[in-house]
């Protein structure tokens, strides 16, 4: 039951009609018995939906494409983290001061720790768009070698240099040796499910696999692995961490995770 007591949050985003944040939040709010309800808003004008957040006092407000980098200057103030990955994906209200955040380098961190002890590993990540500007980020934090390979091999190499990693063409793929693979790019997608960025030979036991892509939870690439007695990891693990994570930027608390993944993966398997 909503009232006129009940906290207002939300994910800005075009298109928004398939996010699954909602599911993330209202979920935890259901659990935690909390006052709130998160919505989703498809928005045309990015600076008047920011002007709303702070008039209508809306307290947390998720961001998706295309205003993660745009949403930048129209915020008071931005962490310094989100400032160097360059995409804000998570906003506080403060008292009326928006704040900006990054929570996909920690989901995606958070995902890969839960199989993987991430320290000083060899990491072929593929792709260079947003999302591999922020784990390119959380794997050189961790002090692992990244090697980036990126359909456009300039925006790779340009990344590998702002980052302080290696870059190697997109056709040498199959080539590298690693010990963890990650699939930051869209190949393997729905409704390009039948796709994965790699040829089976190049995995093996032993190496860990995570693709970003969580529709199908189970992508071409993730099948291939485990066939492999390769260590997976879905797309739905990081999505799971980085709606927590803002959570607790939001209200200070830890909700339950792998109860989010649940419910992730129930309203995905519906669909
Ligand atoms: P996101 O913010 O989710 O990372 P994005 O910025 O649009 O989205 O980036 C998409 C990534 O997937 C890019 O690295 C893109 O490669 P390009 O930079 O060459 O465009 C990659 N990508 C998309 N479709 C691809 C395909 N069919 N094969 C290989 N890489 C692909």
């Amino acid at each position: 039951m909503t009232d006129s007591r009940t906290e207002v949050y939300g994910i800005i985003g075009r298109p928004v009609d398939h996010s699954l944040s909602p599911v993330i939040h209202n979920g935890i709010f259901k659990r935690m018995g909390l006052n709130a309800v998160y919505l989703a808003f498809e928005v045309t004008d990015l600076r008047e939906a920011v002007m709303g957040i702070r008039g209508l006092n809306i307290r947390g407000i998720s961001v998706t494409l295309p205003f993660k980098t745009k949403i930048i200057p129209l915020l008071d103030e931005v962490s310094g983290v989100a400032e160097k990955i360059g995409a804000v994906n998570t906003v506080s209200n403060q008292g009326g001061r928006l704040i900006g955040f990054n929570t996909d380098w920690s989901g995606a961190m958070k995902a890969l720790e839960e199989k993987v002890d991430l320290r000083r590993k060899r990491v072929l990540l593929l792709g260079a768009g947003g999302a591999a500007r922020a784990i390119t980020y959380g794997l050189k934090e961790n002090g692992n070698t990244v090697i980036i390979c990126n359909r456009s091999n300039d925006k790779g190499a340009r990344l590998a240099r702002e980052f302080d990693c290696l870059s190697r063409p997109w056709s040498s793929i199959n080539e590298l040796e690693f010990d963890v693979l990650v699939n930051a790019t869209s190949v393997g997608m729905h409704p390009c499910d039948g796709a994965s960025p790699v040829r089976k030979e190049t995995l093996f036991k032993g190496i860990t696999v995570m693709d970003i892509v969580y529709s199908p939870f189970k992508t071409k690439l993730l099948q291939e692995a485990e066939e492999k007695g390769c260590q997976t990891i879905d797309g739905l693990a990081m999505l799971a961490h980085q709606g927590a994570a803002q959570f607790e930027i939001w209200t200070g608390r830890k909700p339950d995770i792998d109860q989010i993944k649940k419910d992730l993966r129930e309203t995905l398997g519906e669909r």
